[in-house]
């Protein structure tokens, strides 16, 4: 966002109504222009209502972003925290940085968010859009299960928050009742011994505009959750974030496997697996073996799946 279009965003943030003659004085320009960036705003997902002569309001306030107020949140001294506006992705960004190791890159918005399978994540103003840099020592072969320590950690900050039954669906959805909440993306890159780094990539939404083209059930935490903190939330997470993947790194997943029932979406549901070379079956979900695997079974055999699109039939 540039600083100009950022200086609108951040009046109208407030979720009042602002008279159009009123935004030209304040920011020193004709009403044409305000006009123009109000559609720049629009075009990021900004629910922008009014027009020039009724005056221009969000539905929804939107508390700002603030390296400082989620600073101080912060329970560990380990991170550096960059707020930035609306940006293509976080998870493409923060890849640009060096060093990546404890960056957590945090957006207003993204325009061209990322999800999984090359997917992409409706990112409008509002919403988490959070990216963590990390480096591993204990090489790619131990990280398989990284997803799920990252979709657990997402999960404990979301219930912290006031949020009940919030739930992963292996291997990182984010779920309140099959409806989803928030995803994440982890790109890992390196060596299967030596040390490699992580891209943490978790996306919520916190007020997705009713209308949201998305095409499966969703929810938002403002229909599960009052009073919450956006900066307080980011904070949560990275809280959380650092704590766990420094004990994963450490001492491996056997120190989370034990938690997993307690989050898993998937226990005992019946579930389709799309597997990649097109060998679909149905199966009853398991729980996860040690390395983080789903166990599935069907007929006589149990599997256990590294990969693949895993959806819910029923309960
Ligand atoms: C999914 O498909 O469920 C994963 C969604 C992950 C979205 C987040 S938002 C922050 C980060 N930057 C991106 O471009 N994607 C991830």
């Amino acid at each position: 966002m540039s600083p100009e279009l950022n200086e609108l965003y951040a009046r109208l943030a407030d979720g009042r109504r602002h008279n159009g003659a009123e935004l030209a004085g304040e920011l020193g320009i004709s009403r044409a222009a305000v006009w123009k960036r109000i559609e720049s705003l629009r075009r990021i997902g900004l629910p922008v209502e009014g027009t020039a002569g009724d005056g221009y309001r969000i539905p929804h306030a939107i508390e700002l972003l603030d390296a400082e107020t989620i600073g101080q949140y912060l329970q560990t001294p380990s991170i550096r925290i960059e707020v930035v506006g609306a940006v293509d992705s976080t998870n493409a960004r923060l890849a640009l940085r060096e060093p990546i190791h404890g960056h957590a890159l945090v957006a207003e918005a993204q325009k061209a968010g990322r999800g999984r399978r090359g997917r992409r994540w409706l990112s409008p103003p509002g919403g988490i859009y959070l990216s963590l840099g990390w480096q591993f020592e204990s090489g790619l072969a131990g990280l398989s299960p990284l997803s799920l320590v990252v979709g657990m950690a997402a999960a404990r900050t979301l219930h912290e928050a006031g949020a009940e039954d919030v739930r992963v669906k292996w291997p990182n959805d984010l779920f309140i009742h099959d409806a989803k909440l928030g995803g994440c993306l982890v790109e890992v890159s390196g060596a299967a011994e030596g040390p490699c780094q992580a891209v943490i990539g978790i996306g919520i939404n916190l007020e997705l505009p009713e209308s949201a083209a998305v095409d499966q059930p969703w929810t938002s935490l403002s229909r599960h959750a009052k009073g919450f903190s956006r900066n307080r939330l980011v904070a949560g997470l990275l809280t959380h974030l650092a704590g766990d993947l420094a004990t994963l790194d450490r001492s491996g997943f056997d120190a989370f496997a034990g938690q997993w029932p307690g989050f898993d979406a998937l226990a005992d549901r019946k579930v389709h697996v799309s597997m990649a070379g097109g060998d679909d079956f149905t199966g009853l979900s398991r729980g996860i073996d040690a390395q983080g695997r789903l166990l599935v079974e069907h007929g006589d055999t149990l599997q256990a799946l590294g990969s693949g699109e895993v959806s819910i039939r029923g309960r």
